[in-house]
């Protein structure tokens, strides 16, 4: 992997790699040890995503599972349970996090493309059974929904949802590891996502382009038992504000630039689908990532994968027969293009047939 005759890689938005004015950021931050909570940038970007997000506080963790984990820990004591999509990254790709760190369940709904629909949740809740079930204690939703292929959840139907959550006693946590991708699209602020759940957790290592980390938000008091959390888990870091600093430049210069990532994205869906129909349904592509269905033109998902690696393009297989199509920072108009000229081919080819 990484081999120098990549010419477009769309694995994935985590391969970002820092820009020179990231990277001086970092060498000039101001630093102290943040486990005696002595790292003044890294204050500085808590308070930052905690007021973008409109909470009280906010906690910065190496990774988006470890900021998910801390956020479902806090609302879900060890037997009872979480609900979440199937598709959700939670319960799909945290490898048993919540069971095995904090003996927690998780019961999905199934959902299209990871869309949410408050009473999805709703049916699946199951509270004030007393001792004789397991008791529901969160929904989880996550906006944009990554293996879903980038969807945008529903304001909406999110309120809709905290509406019956609140009256039934069930806490909301956000998986918002690309809600800053949502903000760009939709134009909603971030604070508006914020204020209809408990804990939302953001990545700075995604489309926002930073090499490390992701913050949790929340109440005082809720930061302040996750930073214990967060120890125990291993995560306490020393001179984090170089982290930090690069999630600030993040903050500051990569948020509308978002926005080129989903004009190619877009671009990108165009041509694949007019090279073969039926192969990206348009009206799901709304950010940085396009689900193609390569089945539609005979191809199984890994062989596709291996053709378009041949040809200088990475992508990623999502199922048997579609692939995930990632666009970020690194992948520019000219890795486009050439993404687009490699993938129609192989779209309107098809499968070698076998001699
Ligand atoms: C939706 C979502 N949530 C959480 C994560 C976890 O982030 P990390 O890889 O930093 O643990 C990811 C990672 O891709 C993700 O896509």
């Amino acid at each position: 992997m990484g081999s120098p005759a990549l010419r477009a890689d769309l694995l994935s938005d985590t391969l970002t790699r820092p820009t020179d004015g990231m990277r001086a950021a970092m060498a000039s931050a101001e630093v102290g040890d943040d486990v005696f909570g002595e790292d003044p940038t890294l204050r500085a970007l808590e308070e930052r995503v905690a007021d973008l997000l409109g909470h009280e506080a906010a906690l910065f963790t190496p990774s988006g599972s470890m900021a998910n984990q801390l956020g479902v820990r806090l609302h879900v004591r060890p037997g009872e349970e979480l609900v979440g999509d199937s598709l959700a990254h939670v319960v799909r790709a945290e490898l048993g996090a919540a069971a095995v760190l904090s003996g927690i369940s998780s019961r999905t709904w199934v959902s299209e493309r990871g869309r949410f629909r408050a009473d999805d949740a709703a049916s699946l809740m199951i509270t004030g059974v007393g001792p004789y079930q397991v008791c529901t204690a969160l929904v989880v939703v996550e906006n944009t929904h990554n293996f879903g292929g980038g969807t945008v959840q529903s304001l909406e139907e999110i309120r809709r949802a905290r509406a019956i959550t609140r009256e039934r006693g069930v806490a909301m946590h956000l998986d918002g590891a690309r809600l800053v991708n949502a903000h760009v699209a939709t134009g909603v602020p971030l604070a508006d996502y914020g204020h209809e759940f408990d804990t939302v957790s953001l990545c700075l290592s995604k489309g926002l382009g930073a090499p490390v980390g992701s913050v949790l938000v929340g109440s005082s008091d809720q930061m302040a038992e996750s930073r214990i959390w967060r120890k125990r888990f291993g995560g306490g870091m020393r001179q984090a504000g170089i982290l930090a600093a690069a999630g600030l430049w993040a903050l500051d210069h990569h948020v509308e630039r978002l926005a080129d990532d989903h004009a190619r994205a877009r671009r990108a869906a165009e041509a694949l689908a007019e090279a073969r129909p039926g192969a990206v349904e348009l009206a799901t592509v709304e950010t940085n990532i396009v689900i193609v269905d390569v089945a539609a033109a005979g191809w199984a998902a890994p062989a596709f994968v291996e053709a378009a690696l041949a040809r200088g393009v990475r992508t990623y297989a999502v199922g048997p027969g579609s692939v995930r199509l990632v666009w970020h920072l690194d992948v520019d108009d000219a890795a486009t293009g050439v993404a687009i000229d490699v993938l129609t081919e192989l779209l309107r080819s098809g499968p070698p047939t076998p001699a």
